[in-house]
């Protein structure tokens, strides 16, 4: 196996407080990779480092053998590389279809002047992007309300919405935060299914924060737990539940 996102070495203090502490993670090719940890681990933050939404202090990160530390997150979009768009309050009042008919392509070979010159290819290109969203509505269980303000979804609609959103663009990795918080179990189980066909027939890669512990059971193998910005044990579900370390500090506050 190879691993599509490497995180080596990385440190990241904000002010005095390092965050980061040496974090070294590997998320294997076509895996469904779980990231969990106490509240404060540093989770977040090391996704928007490897997201490139946040600069590292050191250390390195490589996408599919290519360096990409510190590149600007929209390089990293084009790579296929994204977090979960959070639907941005302007796309509120645009439908659900218009929304992911508004994510912008990531293919090459878009020429301006090609816009310019030849609108009928242009208009063609506008239906094809039509057609690919009414395919990736109806894949993500959204078809009855697409033409619903994405505004007037409720949370568990966005966040299908969100994971459509990726499917406009061909994404290899996907790296989701906490989607499962405040949706309920009906949209819960829909995105859960709608991770694992992306998955298994679509080949994305999955880097997955929960607090969820079943969503996580169900979804992710390997399972990383980060305590304190650095990797305490990674391994199954099964080996994570029975780690004493882990019990200790992360379970062990559970009744
Ligand atoms: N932009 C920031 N400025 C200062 N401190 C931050 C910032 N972002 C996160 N932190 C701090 O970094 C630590 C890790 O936060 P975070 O990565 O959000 O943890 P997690 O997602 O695991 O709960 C926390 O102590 C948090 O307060
Ligand atoms: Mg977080």
């Amino acid at each position: 196996m190879s691993a599509i996102i490497d995180v080596r070495h990385v440190n990241k203090a904000f002010g005095g407080l390092r965050v980061i502490n040496d974090c070294s993670i590997r998320v294997e090719q076509g895996s469904i990779t779980g990231l969990i940890g106490p509240n404060g681990a540093g989770k977040s933050t090391l996704f928007n480092i490897i997201a490139g939404a946040l600069p590292l202090d050191s250390g390195q990160v490589f996408l599919d053998g290519e360096e990409i530390t510190n590149r600007p997150a929209n390089e990293l979009f084009h790579k296929g590389l994204l977090r979960t768009f959070q639907i941005a309050h302007e796309f509120s009042q645009l439908t659900a279809l218009e929304n992911l008919m508004m994510v912008p392509p990531n293919q090459a070979g878009e020429s301006l002047f090609g816009a310019w010159f030849r609108p009928a290819r242009v208009r063609q290109e506008e239906a094809q992007v039509r057609q690919k969203a009414l395919e990736v509505i109806d894949f993500v269980g959204l078809g009855h309300v697409r033409n619903e303000l994405a505004g007037n979804l409720s949370g568990g609609q966005k966040k299908l919405l969100e994971l459509g959103r990726t499917m406009m663009v061909d994404a290899r990795v996907v790296l989701l935060d906490e989607i499962a918080a405040g949706v309920n179990r009906t949209l819960l189980g829909d995105l859960v299914t709608n991770i694992e066909r992306l998955n298994r027939e679509l080949g994305y890669t999955f880097l997955v924060i929960e607090h969820d512990m079943d969503m996580i059971a169900r979804l992710c193998d390997p399972v990383i737990v980060l305590a304190e910005g650095s990797v305490m044990v990674q391994g199954s579900i099964e080996e994570i539940q029975n780690d004493p370390a882990v019990i200790d500090a992360y379970f062990g506050a559970q009744p």
